[in-house]
């Protein structure tokens, strides 16, 4: 049965490590995040993009393949469904569909209407004991082609959403999705202690975390980060595994087209990385 992320999150704080949220774009991805889960022993959170949630037919499909599968696949651990950046309109619809989490990334919005909208949605999830982040200091990324930095939260900020009682905050601290540029100046940890200060025991959340190097991993743990997301990564490994498969011949041999066997290597390269990271944020064997 799937979980709200409050209690694995809770924990994850208390314990000083994070659990991972790992994107998903399939059935191979679902299937591979949620085994290496089980066998690590470890909680998870598959995030669900509105895109990625569109490209699945939709959220009810997302539901329906991740409630069987942990019923087929016999998974014991906490595992959390949640929208990955929901707009209001998402997020409703993922309340509908049967998610056990949301995010709602309000960062855009004005504070006050990115308050306003947050303090609807979290009373709609407390209602349904479903867990809810907010977003405060938006992510970086790529855009037409251009690296947008990331911004660093207003610590004051946060505490303002923090307070209206959802269950984990996304701050800006200078970090980006996808992968980061050369000249990327790193976390601002000056920004995630000031943000820690102010929100005590909130479990926050550091997304972009493809490509940040482990000992900033840690030390943004160390600070109070008990929630990161991944997704590029996967995405990277897949596609080289999958890339190396076709190069190397092996879809021409016997029956190396059935997809069953083309989608193999990628959905092993997605367990390593998931288990890479599961080592990394500390949360194997705490499921
Ligand atoms: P990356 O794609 O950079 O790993 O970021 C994932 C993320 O933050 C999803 O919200």
């Amino acid at each position: 049965m799937l979980v709200s992320a409050q209690e694995m999150l809770t924990k994850a704080k208390a314990g000083r490590y994070a659990v991972g949220q790992f994107n998903i774009n399939n059935l191979e991805w679902t299937k591979a995040i949620l085994l290496t889960a089980q066998e690590l022993k470890s909680p998870v959170i598959l995030g669900v993009s509105e895109g990625a949630g569109k490209y699945m037919c939709g959220y009810k499909t997302v539901v329906g393949m991740v409630n069987g599968m942990l019923e087929e696949l016999r998974i014991t651990v906490p595992v959390a469904l949640h929208l990955d950046h929901g707009s209001y309109e998402g997020a409703k619809a993922c309340i509908e569909a049967g998610f056990s989490s949301i995010m709602f990334d309000g960062s855009h919005y004005p504070i006050e209407e990115n308050v306003a909208k947050t303090k609807e949605l979290v009373a709609i999830c407390k209602e349904k004991g479903m867990s809810i982040e907010a977003e405060v200091g938006s992510i970086g990324g790529e855009e037409d082609g251009v690296v947008g930095a990331g911004e660093c939260a207003d610590p004051k900020e946060c505490k303002m959403i923090a307070d209206l009682g959802v269950t984990m905050l996304a701050a800006g601290i200078g970090n980006i999705h996808g992968k980061y540029p050369a000249n990327w100046p790193g976390l601002s940890f000056e920004t995630l202690e000031a943000v820690q200060k102010e929100t005590g025991t909130m479990p926050l959340v550091l997304h972009g975390g493809t490509g940040i190097p482990a000992d900033m991993i840690q030390k943004a743990i160390s600070l109070g980060v008990s929630k990161i997301n991944v997704n590029t990564e996967c995405q990277l490994a897949f596609q080289e595994a999958t890339r190396k498969y076709i190069l190397d011949g092996r879809d021409l041999e016997g029956k190396g087209f059935d997809p069953r066997k083309l989608l193999a290597p990628g959905a092993e390269a997605i367990k390593n990385t998931v288990k890479e990271k599961m080592e990394l944020f500390g949360s194997v064997g705490k499921a």
